[in-house]
């Protein structure tokens, strides 16, 4: 049965085939008893795109993030060494990626497939490495980053403080003499200037409180890692262990990390296109996917994060420079609607909220001929049963995605 690609538009279709396509699932054809899965549907991965996944509790959204990374990674030499990708792992469910999955071995067979674990490299905040060890959790190296890093306004937003109230302003003030007069500096340093910073005590101590504070998080260094060194590896897939930081140091941290990542892209694109005139060959930075789970909480509809801003300009400006984002969240309706207006591919597992399901209709405009509540009501109820929205053919496909081959650590509990 001739494959269905999505995200691929009809050029690249003639040129590419179904390469550098990856296997996501199967199209499911007729409706709920009578639901069978025929054409398997492919989606591009040789473009930058800009994807979501919702859907509610338990549906499968973190399973699929992992899809994506298991098909990169068994993609052939040639297409993989131009692509890497990092996870942004919230629950720290990732890291199993690298155990075959033993639980679904029946339901494997059916698909043609077989468990097996994968290469991936999962990395945890310098500071909290006794309390991984402690629990026992395996991890391949430790990431941080400098005080220096950070611009006055993420330190406002990281603290919550705004910038026209006093603590805020005694921050931006000591931050402006410590910029003036040093390259790299400590938060010990910061502390020192606020010190010399006239009057204001009581203010003054609230923000060395919240300094203090800032150095048990465990995500400062001594000295500057970079991403190329660290993320943008020929091939390589990383998974950034966030889950107990807080959530406002996550979106600090992740928001500098794709910051560095759409800098040193749009550095190597210029780089790539000067070769390509000159006709030498270069050593390629390669293009980067960045996965994000619980998303609504990194670029959110209300309010502003530290990594609110980045995303925003990564999904109107990621594709030149080559950067995926792929963005997972049970809330579309939370997800900044510049997100939401950017995707070409959305992959929706059932959602009831209202709300939600207006957020998808809002942006799937007039190219369907049914409201998508009549959609999701005749999705088969088996897990991994959703719809995709592809901006590029203007289509709907009702699908059901594949059974991970690698362990997935996210399914709740059960009592019994
Ligand atoms: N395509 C699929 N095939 C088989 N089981 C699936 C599929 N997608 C999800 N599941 C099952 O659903 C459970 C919940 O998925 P998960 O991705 O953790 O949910 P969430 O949407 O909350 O992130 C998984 O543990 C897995 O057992
Ligand atoms: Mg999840």
């Amino acid at each position: 049965m001739p494959a269905i690609v999505i995200g691929r538009d009809f050029d690249d279709l003639k040129k590419y085939g179904e390469k550098g396509a990856i296997f996501f699932g199967k199209h499911i054809v007729g409706t709920g008893e009578d639901a069978h899965l025929t054409s398997p549907v492919l989606i591009d991965v040789l473009r930058p795109h800009v994807i979501a996944i919702c859907g509610k509790r338990g549906q499968g959204k973190s399973y699929s993030m992992m899809i994506f990374l298991e098909e990169l990674s068994k993609l052939p030499d040639e297409i993989r060494d131009n692509l890497c990708a990092l996870v942004v792992d919230t629950q720290g469910i990732f890291w199993t990626m690298k155990s075959p999955n033993e639980q679904q071995i029946s339901l494997l067979n059916e698909w043609g497939l077989k468990p097996r674990g994968f290469d991936v490299h999962v990395l945890i905040p310098e500071g909290q490495k006794e309390i991984f060890d402690k629990a026992d959790v395996n991890y391949d190296d430790v990431f941080y980053i400098m005080p220096n890093e950070l611009t006055p306004e993420d330190w406002l937003n990281v603290f919550e403080l705004s910038p026209i109230e006093t603590e805020g302003i005694v921050l931006q003030r000591a931050l402006g003499k410590l910029m003036k007069d040093k390259k790299e500096y400590t938060i010990d340093d910061i502390i020192n200037y606020l010190k010399e910073e006239k009057g204001f005590e009581r203010e003054k101590l609230v923000v060395e409180n919240y300094l203090l504070a800032a150095k048990q998080w465990g995500v400062f260094g001594p000295r500057k890692q970079t991403v190329s060194d660290l993320i943008l590896q020929p091939g390589k897939m990383t998974i950034l262990d966030v889950s107990i930081t807080p959530q406002n140091v996550r979106s600090l941290v992740v928001g500098l990390l794709s910051k560095q990542i759409l800098e040193e892209r749009i550095k190597a694109r210029r780089k790539e296109e000067a070769a390509k005139i000159e006709e030498i060959k270069i050593k390629r930075t390669p293009m980067c996917w960045i996965l994000v789970d619980e998303a609504h909480n990194f670029v959110p509809a209300k309010g502003k994060t530290p990594s609110s801003d980045i995303f925003s300009k990564i999904v109107k400006e990621g594709r030149q420079p080559g950067i995926t984002t792929l963005f997972a969240t049970q809330r579309p309706n939370k997800l900044h609607p510049d997100v939401l207006a950017q995707c070409d591919l959305v992959i929706s597992y059932r959602l009831t909220a209202k709300a939600d399901i207006d957020a998808l209709r809002a942006i799937m405009q007039t190219y369907v001929l049914f409201d998508i509540a009549t959609y999701f009501n005749e999705l088969p109820r088996v897990k991994g049963a959703g719809l995709i929205l592809d901006d590029n053919s203007e289509r709907i496909y009702r699908i059901r995605s594949r059974p991970r081959q690698s362990w997935h650590a996210g399914s709740s509990p059960v009592a019994i």
